[in-house]
């Protein structure tokens, strides 16, 4: 069987770490990879995280299988860390929840969970997207449609073409947005807009479906779901995954939560968690434990909850710091040209406003490797690193009238 198996080509994102992993350039970069790392190039592992994890070894706890459901105080931890406790959906008691391992994999059972339940529904996702997110969708079944979302070329965010394009919704649509810190473009909605999406939203039908992975990156941890508090207020129904990935700093530990919020008449809740547990454990059967009891024994623990928040501003400090020094490296590097876009923008990445050929010329001639649309990974770079990144700007700008200026969608 597996003989016949040739020409077999990764996916884009694979294959750029394929290409940085065969590289022997000493002075490669990754501005790809999507973690946060610090001065030293470490990608830290926070304090309260290493003392949740003391406090859970002291107590010996048991290892047995749990529900397919996975941890619930976990659950109920990050519902009320996203939505604030005292949010109607949960006031009402109109959510249900299943721990993930990581949003990833939440964002691949909500859409199986849709497409069980209605097969022609759409997902609408932003042009430009992240890769990974599209599959997820496209490997359930369910049909994908972009909405304009960033205009590379301009470094903006296109809000009048998308509303223009989301109008086209049909009732049971899902509705893809990112919570906060939107990759790859790093560029958000402001409150006003979202309060348009969701009267939008009503108008059609459709159902949001908010992807939540950099809460606390962005301008706070209350002010980065700010739109999703919003939004599901005003909706009757929505789904909701969240990353503790990035927030926590517990990237290979898998914890993650994917959400449904149903409507005030629905009929049987307790048919749509039974439904829920079933999609999850049809797919991958039951989630890792650890960083969800990580996760749950910091924000049960108040002294552990205000070391979190205050690594968490400091993380957040030192991306806004950075989004700054890379702007003045790449304006001083290219006279005239105005990055201020960057420092608008939030979270780890931007786009750097480049084709997708110009982007393989810096990859072949100065070894920095993008993922697609010339996302770079602000928050990761060094001083050395942003100075390399701005030279090789100057550099693609300065050879382009020879060639064809396109930008890659
Ligand atoms: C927008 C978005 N959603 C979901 C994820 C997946 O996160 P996790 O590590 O929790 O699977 C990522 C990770 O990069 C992301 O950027």
């Amino acid at each position: 069987m597996f003989r016949e198996l040739c020409d077999y080509t990764n996916d884009p994102i694979e294959a750029m770490f394929v290409r940085l992993s065969g590289d022997p350039s000493p002075d490669k970069i990754d501005l790809g990879i999507g973690v946060f790392r610090d001065d030293s190039g470490k990608v830290p592992v926070m304090r309260a995280v290493r003392q949740a994890e003391q406090q859970l070894f002291a107590r010996d706890l048991p290892k047995s299988y749990m529900s397919p459901l996975g941890n619930l105080e976990y659950c109920r931890d990050i519902e009320e860390l996203v939505l604030g406790a005292n949010h109607p959906v949960l006031l009402e008691e109109r959510i249900v929840s299943a721990q993930t391992p990581g949003a990833g994999s939440a964002l691949r059972a909500g859409a199986e969970f849709v497409h069980s339940l209605s097969e022609d529904s759409v997902v609408w996702v932003s042009e430009p997207v992240w890769g990974h997110q599209l599959e997820f969708f496209e490997k359930a079944g369910i049909q994908v449609r972009t909405y304009r979302y960033y205009d590379q070329q301009g470094s903006t965010l296109d809000f009048a073409g998308m509303l223009e394009d989301l109008r086209s919704m049909n009732e049971n649509d899902l509705l893809l947005l990112h919570g906060c810190c939107h990759n790859p473009t790093g560029q958000d909605l402001t409150i006003e807009q979202w309060d348009s999406l969701a009267d939008l939203v009503v108008e059609t039908g459709a159902v949001p479906f908010v992807d939540v992975a950099y809460q606390g990156f962005g301008k706070g941890i209350d002010e980065d779901v700010a739109g999703l508090r919003l939004i599901s207020a005003k909706v009757p129904q929505l789904l909701l995954t969240v990353s503790s990935s990035k927030s926590f700093g517990i990237y290979r530990e898998r914890a993650g939560i994917l959400s449904v919020i149903v409507s005030k008449d629905a009929k049987d809740i307790e048919s749509v968690r039974r439904k829920l547990r079933d999609t999850v454990r049809q797919l991958y059967f039951m989630a890792p434990n650890h960083g969800a009891a990580v996760v749950h024994e910091i924000l049960s623990t108040p002294e552990l909850e205000q070391i979190w928040r205050s690594e968490l501003d400091e993380i957040r400090h030192h991306v806004v710091s950075m989004r700054k020094a890379v702007r003045e490296t790449i304006e001083s590097a290219n006279p005239g040209f105005d990055a201020s876009f960057i420092e608008r923008q939030y979270g780890m990445f931007s786009c750097l406003p480049i084709s997708e050929d110009e982007q393989f010329l810096v990859e072949q001639h100065f070894h920095i490797y993008m993922l697609p649309n010339a996302r770079v990974n602000v928050a990761a770079m060094n001083g050395n690193q942003s100075a390399k990144l701005a030279e090789a700007f100057a550099w693609v700008r300065a050879e382009r009238p020879s060639r064809p200026q396109q930008v890659s969608a």
